[in-house]
């Protein structure tokens, strides 16, 4: 019987997704212990969030802070055995594919305390990506998996996972979505940022970049902000940016241009943006899904995607680095042609209710 659950939680989409089920496990009165390994410290892509979200401060933070894959890894890997040895709870509960969810979760199976995966199965075949790499050790080694939709489980099952270890249970992003939309109805951020006046919204371009393969590179980095100026030509575009494209525009001596580029935007900030945007511009995994579910046009500057549910049935379309192509949709959508979609099974705000269901019977 499982009395004592550990989530770990480094970080920001793992925020989202640690919410509800946290909500979900104090309603049914277990024991549990939150740590925030670090990996993002900034008061906008962490502090702001949690209190957004209503997470209950970390018992303990590791602060590993950035460093190259290896040193972050590792960090996670120390700080955590010490943690783990410490607190001895009788699940960890890890979310998504971000390094410190590998981490984690190798930490815990060195001691033999069972793990489960929320957000298990999703795999983008593409081992260039760090994201690939930390799904694929984590779900080798976790106990139970939890999959969003159910290419997860097919995933799963085709590399030899016991299928008594995975639960489709649905998307918990989703869950969080569906809680706060009701918040984001206030016009004040789209009215700043002039996409609303006192007759409606303006059609806008909502952006977010950050991906190694989309911002490491001084010609892709270029060719994308001049293709996102000449779009601003028609539409205003709005670009929240994450630290590390911020630096890499810097370094590069690039110049925004007719861009309109925030600093990173807290969860209902962003929310408040993308529900009323023409089209998301993106190269997010969360973001995807997100905006298939809001039924707002998507396009993802990736060759590939982990969330392919999101294109067969939702707004979603993969265009690669072709920014030609992304003009030419995002003129598309403007003048009405969009892609219909519609909302995948499961993804109906229960799914942390079902996560805690399950791990009540354990
Ligand atoms: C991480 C996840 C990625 C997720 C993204 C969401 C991995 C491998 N990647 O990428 O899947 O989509 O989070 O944001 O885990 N930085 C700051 N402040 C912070 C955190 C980071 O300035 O609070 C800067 C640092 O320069 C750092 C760089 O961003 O070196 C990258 O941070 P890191 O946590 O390594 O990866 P992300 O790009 O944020």
């Amino acid at each position: 019987m499982i009395m004592h659950v550990l989530h770990v939680v480094g970080a920001r989409p793992n925020f989202m997704k640690a919410a509800p089920v946290i909500a979900a496990l104090a309603r049914r009165g277990l024991r549990q212990t939150l740590v925030h390994t670090g990996q993002h410290y900034d008061v906008r892509l962490s502090d702001v969030i949690f209190k957004e979200l209503e997470l209950p401060e970390p018992d303990v933070n590791l602060g590993v802070g950035s460093g190259s894959h290896a040193e972050q890894t590792a960090h996670v890997l120390v700080g955590m055995e010490t943690c783990l040895l410490e607190r001895k709870p009788d699940l960890m509960l890890v979310y998504g594919d971000v390094n410190s969810t590998a981490a984690a979760t190798l930490a815990a199976a060195k001691l033999l305390i069972p793990v489960a995966h929320v957000e298990a199965g999703l795999r983008s075949g593409d081992r260039t990506m760090p994201e690939e790499i930390n799904r694929l050790v984590t779900d080798r080694l976790a106990t139970w998996l939890y999959t969003p939709s159910i290419d997860g489980n097919k995933n799963l099952e085709s590399e030899g996972t016991d299928a008594e270890s995975i639960k489709f249970v649905g998307n918990v992003m989703i869950d969080t979505l569906r809680k706060l939309l009701p918040l984001t109805d206030r016009d004040d951020l789209p009215r700043s940022l002039g996409v609303m006046n006192g007759s409606g919204t303006r059609p806008f371009v909502l952006v977010t970049l950050h991906r190694p393969s989309n911002v490491d590179d001084r010609e892709s980095l270029e060719r994308l902000l001049t293709a996102l100026s000449d779009i601003a030509c028609d539409v205003p575009v709005v670009f929240p940016v994450h630290p590390r494209t911020r630096a890499r525009v810097q370094a590069q001596g690039l110049s925004w241009s007719r861009i309109k580029a925030l600093e990173p935007l807290t969860y209902l900030e962003f929310l408040t943006l993308q529900r009323r945007a023409a089209v998301v511009i993106t190269d997010s995994g969360g973001i995807q899904e997100e905006t298939t579910f809001l039924g707002v046009p998507c396009l993802t500057m990736r060759e590939n995607t982990e969330r392919p549910v999101t294109v067969t049935m939702g707004t979603n379309r993969l265009i690669g680095h072709d920014t030609e192509r992304m003009k030419s949709e995002v003129r598309a959508i403007l003048s009405g042609d969009c892609k219909k979609g519609s909302v995948p099974p499961l993804w109906d705000g229960r799914a942390a209710e079902r996560i805690a269901d399950h791990i009540l019977t354990l």
